[in-house]
């Protein structure tokens, strides 16, 4: 089995066949939760518990019935009412989990670097479930899938990644995905959404989304990210639609059978029309979601599988 990661911190160390080997195993996970009954028991017996520090939706539900499916006991550690809010660390809050013997933690920590400092205190497996503005592995992969599902492949393909850039954890997981997997990347944005070192991301970089769109096969938008600005990065929200708001008019710049992506939660009416969100001809979100629940069980199905392997080594060595 190509896929030999301890933990999923980010895209960063994968391998492209590693990328291919979630991928294919999220396929047959597809199938399994498209029919009534939708039992796995790749995780039975284990113990995973989600952490989210920030708002999540579909992220925090996708992971929890991902496990679930897959067998394992789902905890979902509410933030809100822990001791997080009486002041204890994350390494403090890891530290009384990991002794409860979890086997998957899912963690959401809106500083980046959070999640990898976790995973070298704990003895579980570890998944980034978006850390900051570093990374969020598991929303690439699931584009991955969606992109190859649509397109037939996940090479060779033009693809523009449009709107604040600067502030996103999936901007940078895509890019950096996208990038191993050989494909021609656009970023489009006003310079102020624009990160730092820019240049050094193997990206064409545009301020005008409809020369950056221009034979574009997939367009994939994101949310402005208003809880981490201070102030001053767009002029108005009306402004930033009329510029960089992907609608009808817009995308008709690329390719005629590129499709439209959004991570959700959407903004309608200000990088994303309404309309084209919802036309099951070009949009492609629901499927994000879709996919998003197989990736998942994909990643952490083969995150279990590793864990079962470490610790039969640990015992063997111990009987010798
Ligand atoms: C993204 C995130 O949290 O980084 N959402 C998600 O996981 N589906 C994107 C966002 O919040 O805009």
């Amino acid at each position: 089995m190509a896929f030999r990661a301890r933990h999923l911190l980010g895209i960063e160390p994968l391998q492209p066949l590693e990328i291919t080997t979630v991928l294919d195993l999220a396929e047959r996970y597809v199938e399994l939760n498209r029919r009534t009954v939708k039992q796995s028991d790749a995780l039975a017996g284990m113990t995973q518990i989600n952490m989210f520090f920030e708002a999540s939706t579909r992220t925090q539900s996708s992971f929890e019935i991902a496990g679930k499916r897959l067998g394992a006991d789902v905890m979902n550690m509410s933030v809100a009412q822990s001791s997080v809010k009486k002041g204890e660390t994350l390494i403090d809050t890891a530290l009384t989990l990991n002794a409860m013997h979890p086997d998957l933690l899912v963690v959401r920590h809106p500083s980046s670097g959070a999640v990898n400092l976790l995973a070298q205190k704990v003895d579980c497996a570890v998944l980034n479930a978006g850390d900051g503005r570093h990374e969020h592995p598991t929303q690439a992969l699931l584009d991955a899938l969606t992109i190859r599902r649509a397109k037939g492949r996940i090479q060779r393909l033009t693809i523009a990644i449009c709107g604040d850039i600067a502030h996103s954890r999936v901007a940078r997981s895509n890019l950096i995905l996208l990038g191993k997997m050989e494909n021609r990347l656009r970023l489009i944005g006003p310079p102020t959404l624009m990160p730092a070192g820019v240049a050094d991301l193997g990206a064409e970089v545009y301020d005008d989304m409809r020369e950056g769109l221009k034979g574009a096969d997939v367009v994939m938008m994101l949310r402005l990210q208003k809880e981490r600005m201070d102030g001053g990065f767009v002029p108005s929200m009306r402004e930033y639609y009329h510029r960089f708001g992907l609608d009808a008019e817009k995308l008709s710049h690329a390719a005629p059978d590129a499709i439209v992506m959004h991570p959700g939660p959407m903004n309608r009416g200000v990088e994303i029309d309404g309309d084209l969100a919802d036309d099951i001809n070009r949009s492609v979100i629901q499927d994000q979601v879709e996919m998003g629940v197989a990736v998942r069980m994909a990643c952490m199905d083969l995150l279990a599988r590793n864990l079962r392997r470490e610790r039969g080594r640990k015992i063997a060595e111990t009987l010798v």
